[in-house]
């Protein structure tokens, strides 16, 4: 099988799994970023926040975690998904800058070596901000179960830019873009990809059109079966 996705609970679905068959961990969880006081955290609707028609995507759940929480649910997920890669796996993980210490602190607590961080360069499409820098970016977190698996193979660039809409209109709310995702899978193995937080599928997309595996978690309905829907037509 090329590709699964599975409707779920991201953390129970990682703590039921037994074996270490994962070759990469390329992931972009919800970022939880801003959630700082309670009526941010009661108003469990990630489309509010992220957008100004918030009807043009399916509505998604997990970003109004505080600080604290979303350190320990990070460490929870990051140490099960440690617990199933093979050791060498590469492991890619988007976060924002207000989450850069957060997302790195969980990803060592986990058990991973971290080892630097890729910067999304979103263009001058993005968010202006008057008499301010532009909100341009957002990072990948990258690091490894140990040793780094590959010794030979060519230098990758740390810094990407691609418009969020690059390669095509996202289907997500904070969809990524395929070329970005394309770029990224290069230093992952041949083998199998893990996105416990798949949402549209675009990790998934990407790594089945270079060759490799993927397995998928997503938590909402709709945008599980839009995952689905990309997957089977990614090839
Ligand atoms: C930032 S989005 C991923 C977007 C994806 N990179 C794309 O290009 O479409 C994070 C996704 O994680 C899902 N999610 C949040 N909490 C989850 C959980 N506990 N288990 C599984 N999925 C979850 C959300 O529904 C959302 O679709």
């Amino acid at each position: 099988m090329l590709w699964q996705m599975h409707n779920v609970d991201a953390l129970s679905w990682l703590s039921e799994q037994t074996s270490a068959e994962f070759d990469a961990l390329a992931t972009d969880p919800p970022y939880s970023s801003g959630g700082l006081h309670t009526k941010d955290r009661v108003k469990d609707s990630a489309n509010n926040k992220y957008l100004n028609t918030p009807a043009l995507y399916p509505e998604f759940a997990g970003e109004n975690r505080d600080q604290y929480s979303y350190l320990h649910w990070s460490v929870l997920w990051l140490t099960e998904a440690h617990r199933l890669l093979r050791p060498g796996s590469p492991v890619l993980l988007f976060s924002d800058w207000r989450q850069l210490p957060t997302m790195t602190t969980a990803l060592q607590a986990a058990g991973f070596v971290w080892r630097g961080v890729v910067a999304w360069d979103k263009t001058e499409a993005n968010r202006p901000q008057k008499g301010r820098f532009r909100q341009q970016s957002e990072f990948v977190i990258w690091g490894s179960k140990g040793p780094w698996h590959d010794k030979d193979g060519p230098t990758h660039p740390g810094v990407f830019r691609f418009a969020v809409n690059a390669g095509g209109r996202k289907l997500h709310t904070t969809g990524k873009p395929l070329p970005l995702m394309e770029a990224l899978v290069k230093v992952c193995p041949s083998g199998t990809v893990l996105d416990p937080f798949a949402g549209s599928g675009t990790t998934g997309v990407a790594a089945v059109r270079s060759g490799r595996r993927f397995v998928g978690c997503e938590r909402e309905e709709a945008y599980y079966k839009i995952a689905c829907e990309r997957l089977s037509m990614a090839l």
